[in-house]
């Protein structure tokens, strides 16, 4: 290909064997077509806190997750609202993005959450079985640990195969309960763990290959 001309390096035609390239800086075009090099894939956990939003655009008087990373060629996968705390997967992995995010790959996530009225058994069941957002039925979902807070209402731990917008607190909202702490603690096989609030882990090879 090099001797029939096929080949360009930031525009020029190469004709030479063995010209080296720096595959971060220039540009190789084979019969016509830009050659993307396979960059590093990354893959980190966040332990996100509460008053930062989930974006990659920097918008005025928000502070961004993206200012809790050392390196920025990275997106999240999947988003926690702005005083929602916990667990978020950055990569620049985009089938990796898509098995995290999609729900047709049902990863679990779990989440801690704490309400302000005590869940009836009604209620529970009626949230498990599954309700109606957006006039789509919730798929079913599982609750446990139901306890009494001492200063903040109820606590409880939620599993949920889907991701809708906001799905957890308009869950409880349609049950009358009001959402006054969120925190997601897994998805999948990806726990949380004792990482701190605001820092950042990489993940193992066995939570990558899990997803
Ligand atoms: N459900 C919510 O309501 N908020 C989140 O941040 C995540 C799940």
């Amino acid at each position: 290909m090099l001797e029939m001309g096929r080949i360009f390096i930031n525009g020029e035609k190469i004709t030479k064997p063995g010209t080296l390239i720096d595959p971060l800086k220039d540009v190789v075009e084979i019969n016509g077509k830009k050659i993307i090099p396979e960059t590093k894939k990354i893959y980190l956990a966040m332990n996100k806190p509460a008053g930062y939003v989930t974006t990659r655009a920097h918008f005025a008087g928000e502070k961004s997750v993206m200012s809790l990373l050392s390196i920025k060629n990275v997106y999240p996968a999947g988003r926690l609202d702005k005083d929602t705390e916990g667990l978020l997967i950055f990569t620049n992995d985009g089938e990796f993005a898509n098995k995290i995010t999609h729900p047709r790959f049902e990863h679990d996530k779990e989440y801690i959450v704490h309400i302000d009225l005590p869940l009836t058994r009604e209620k529970e069941s009626r949230i498990q079985n599954g309700i109606i957002l957006d006039n789509k039925k919730t798929a079913p979902c599982v609750i446990k640990d139901i306890k009494k807070e001492p200063v903040s209402g109820f606590s409880l731990h939620i599993i949920i195969a889907e991701g809708r917008k906001r799905q957890i607190k308009r869950m409880f909202d349609y049950v009358g309960c009001s959402v006054i702490y969120l925190k997601r603690i897994r998805i999948g096989k990806i726990r949380l763990g004792n990482l701190k609030s605001g820092q950042v882990r990489s993940l193992t090879e066995e939570e990558i290959n899990s997803i």
